[in-house]
């Protein structure tokens, strides 16, 4: 995919500023904290979850379609000596994942679905690549229970999305995610505080691939 000048050389570095905000560092450390053995991060960007990865972990195939993203976030990894040979860097969507069916035991994804142009492919495809019983952790922000919330979310969303390569701020997440066979024994839905609401709405939770459920 051919990225312009902002989303390659400019949003990566904004990005990398606003995501390592000290807020997220409690709900990141407690999403990989139930991360373990094969990883894959879908929408690694400039690796701010990288300080949070623990000993439970084999393996991570990091991958991004923006390759801008990608040469900043190796360059956090020597800060995480545990990581340093486990990271396999990948330039690829969510949409189209390069790999086998049943790869994974974990499958991470923190405020990434929220920009992958079709959704619900990703999701699809992060069910197809974990193995049964393998786990779809998330931290994502989306479509507030609201109402004059929501109202905001869809004014702004189309100004949004250029400013935020791509992010949409009214998306029904855990209708979005649930629509794939799984359970989902842990849903939080909370407003970040100090952050606008129309930011601020946020999905954290596990979703569980069936044991008996092939693909
Ligand atoms: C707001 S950033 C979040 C980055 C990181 N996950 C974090 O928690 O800091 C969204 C990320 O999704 C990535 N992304 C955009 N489209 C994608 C797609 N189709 N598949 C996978 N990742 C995508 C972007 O390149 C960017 O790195």
């Amino acid at each position: 995919m051919t990225r312009g000048w902002y989303s390659r050389k400019v949003f990566p570095r904004v990005l990398d500023w606003s995501m390592k905000q000290a807020a997220f560092g409690p709900l990141r450390e407690s999403l990989l904290a139930q991360a373990s053995g094969a990883v894959l991060e879908i929408g690694f960007g400039t690796g701010a979850n990288v300080p949070f990865y623990s000993s439970g972990i084999d393996s991570v195939a990091a991958i991004d379609p923006n390759p801008g993203m990608v040469s900043i976030a190796r360059s956090q990894i020597p800060n995480q000596p545990s990581l340093v040979n486990q990271v396999k860097w990948i330039i690829a969507s969510g949409e189209a994942l390069p790999f086998l069916n049943h790869s994974f035991d974990s499958v991470l994804s923190t405020m990434t679905l929220c920009s992958v142009p079709k959704i619900s492919l990703a999701i699809q495809e992060i069910h197809r690549v974990l193995k049964p019983g393998g786990r779809f952790l998330f931290l994502e922000h989306g479509q507030s229970p609201d109402g004059s919330v929501r109202r905001w979310q869809n004014i702004l969303t189309p100004y949004w999305k250029h400013i935020g390569d791509g992010c949409h701020l009214n998306r029904p997440m855990a209708e979005l995610i649930q629509a794939q066979s799984w359970a989902v024994p842990s849903l939080k839905t909370f407003y970040l505080p100090g952050v606008p609401k129309p930011f601020a709405y946020f999905y954290q939770g596990c979703a569980v691939k069936s044991e008996s459920i092939p693909g």
